[in-house]
């Protein structure tokens, strides 16, 4: 709470595309937004036309929609390479059976093929379900299983963790690479792309409430949830990339998010290009200078990165930083944890810049709280809500709470980008419901000027590095481990990402605890999961604290074990 006493920063004079927060919270609907977009006129709706065939229709074909840095590797692509890319892949798409209404899996690195094939499969009417490149093989299991995709998109070395023998609802496996990295029963795209014609129009016209991605996400229980989010996101989407993103005709945006996150798919993808942004995209694995070159290379004007990567660069000092002319940034963004005051005040001394907190979830499909360029910042504080949302803090009933108190943070239903359903689990969905608020599972206090601080998770939900993780998906895959025999996980606090993952374990009989042995459970879950799912820490207990009647692990109490060490130093 001290955080509420640290002066605001205030914004620097420019030209915003929001310069009036308050009169336009006063007006705005969402309503006015819809004359942005073709279908108002056309009646015929698809996000892909709205991010790529518009741009070229308009005269735009020839701006760049994407930069992609690897290395020393780069490719530029035009809004109409896009269109010209993604219409040849449609055709080879539906040429083997993708249709409306069909998942489309995509997991691939981060790369032009990952983005080419999202437009592409949008085109078709289908519906997009990119992977996070990290997942392995029961983490992308779950997910194609849980909702019966019949299409991917992959490449050769991420394919081996997918277990086609254990889905058979996945029909089709394509292959971004030539025939000779091709397996059995795989499609080369390269191939596929030399033997069908380029169709021209391959769009499908659809409704706004028709299915357009789904992006799997961890609660404090059972497996990840399928989100599903309709076209009719975009209206929300287009207006957060105008008002939030700040996005003008000249800029250079970059979000260092993968599309299987959410926020690589909504402001990697959409809402940039719904703007007629140019987008960078990195490859490769973080590392300070190439970060840093990326942002010199392309000449990046917008940043929208994640607490957990400012600090990284933080820790890496100043060495790193001052090779590097970073003077065509104009405004940075971060989302997905808390944002410490410290970085704000890194990002201020290093960079000359605000760094601008948002937040959101992959449930609310686009940022709904956050700070705006023209308004002042209040470190420790996500920011307010956006014009065309309300949001409260919520006692356990859901009534209001006056400033100042903590509770559930609620948003009133509804708006654009919400989540259309949960995949085929009505009662999940329902039960992010009271009274007409969304519930987000996160607990806030708002001040006197409607300021929002996030004060933690009313779940066992943990937040690593910005990744959210469920405990339950890590504690089934450690009592899978022959050695484990009860298993309890928490987010430990940590300076650097937020939280780590921690595991609390019994031993089965006959197992003693060692290094070895614990560094062997640890790899299980990584190599079984993903590396952000494996715990960075495993404690060997002699029994783990239930609750009473029901046995059930008590994740709090060892929760409040690490949080009481830390404070204790
Ligand atoms: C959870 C949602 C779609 C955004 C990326 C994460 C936490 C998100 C902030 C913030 C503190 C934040 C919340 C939220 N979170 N933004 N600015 N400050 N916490 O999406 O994976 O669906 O996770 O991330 O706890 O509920 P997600």
């Amino acid at each position: 709470m001290s955080d509420l006493h640290l002066k605001p920063i205030q914004p620097v004079d420019g030209a915003y595309n929001l310069p009036n927060y308050k009169a336009v919270y006063q007006e705005f609907s969402w309503n006015d937004v819809e004359k942005e977009f073709s279908w108002h006129q056309t009646g015929k709706v698809n996000m892909a036309y709205e991010c790529i065939d518009r741009h070229v229709a308009e005269g735009y074909g020839d701006k760049i929609a994407l930069h992609y840095v690897n290395g020393d590797e780069e490719q530029v692509f035009t809004f109409k390479d896009i269109q010209e890319k993604t219409d040849h892949l449609a055709a080879v798409l539906k040429k083997y059976g993708v249709k409306k209404g069909d998942i489309v899996f995509i997991f691939l690195p981060k790369g032009p093929e990952c983005y080419l094939a999202m437009i592409a499969a949008i085109k078709l009417g289908a519906v997009a379900g990119p992977l996070f490149e990290a997942f392995m093989e029961e983490a992308v299991k779950d997910r194609i299983m849980d909702c019966e995709g019949r299409f991917l998109i992959s490449d050769s070395e991420l394919v081996k963790r997918v277990p086609r023998h254990e889905l058979p609802s996945l029909e089709t496996v394509f292959i971004t690479e030539g025939p000779d990295k091709c397996r059995e029963n795989e499609i080369s795209l390269i191939k596929a792309l030399e033997e069908v014609e380029p169709e021209k129009n391959s769009i499908e016209w659809l409704e706004l409430d028709d299915r357009l991605n789904i992006h799997y996400t961890s609660g404090s229980t059972g497996k990840p949830k399928g989100i599903v989010h309709a076209h009719r996101a975009m209206i929300h989407q287009y207006q957060t990339g105008k008002w939030v993103l700040d996005i003008k005709e000249d800029d250079v945006y970059w979000c260092t998010a993968h599309p299987g996150w959410v926020t690589g798919t909504v402001y990697g993808i959409f809402a940039p290009w719904l703007n007629r942004a140019t987008i960078v995209v990195n490859g490769g694995r973080f590392n300070a200078d190439s970060w840093y070159s990326t942002i010199e290379k392309t000449g990046v004007t917008v940043w929208y990165s994640a607490p957990t990567a400012f600090r990284m660069l933080k820790a890496e000092g100043n060495e790193a930083l001052e090779k590097y002319n970073l003077s065509s940034l104009r405004h940075i963004l971060s989302v997905g944890e808390p944002l410490n005051p410290e970085v704000i005040v890194w990002g201020i001394e290093t960079l000359g810049k605000r760094i601008h907190d948002t937040w959101w979830m992959t449930e609310t499909g686009a940022q709904l709280i956050v700070n705006l360029p023209s308004e002042a910042i209040k470190p420790g504080s996500m920011g307010r809500p956006i014009p065309g949302i309300e949001v409260a803090v919520l006692d356990d009933n859901g009534i209001p709470l006056p400033n100042g108190q903590i509770g559930h943070l609620g948003i009133k239903a509804s708006w654009p980008a919400i989540m259309r359903e949960v995949w085929k689990n009505e009662e999940k969905y329902q039960s992010y419901f009271i009274n007409g608020w969304y519930i987000s599972g996160d607990l806030a206090v708002l001040d006197e000027d409607g300021y929002v601080f996030f004060q933690g998770r009313s779940d066992d939900m943990i937040n690593s590095s910005g990744e959210r993780i469920g405990p339950f998906e890590v504690e089934s895959k450690l009592i899978e481990h022959e050695a484990v025999a009860e298993a309890g996980v928490i987010g430990k606090p940590d300076p650097v990402r937020g939280e780590i993952v921690k595991a609390f374990i019994v031993l089965k009989k006959g197992y003693t605890p060692s290094a070895d042995l614990l560094e062997n459970i640890r790899m299980f879950v990584k190599q079984k999961l993903a590396a952000h799912s494996a715990p960075r820490e495993i404690e060997v207990l002699d029994e783990l604290p239930k609750t009473k009647i029901s046995g059930k692990i008590l994740r709090r109490e060892l929760k409040a074990r690490e949080t009481v060490k830390v404070e204790a130093r």
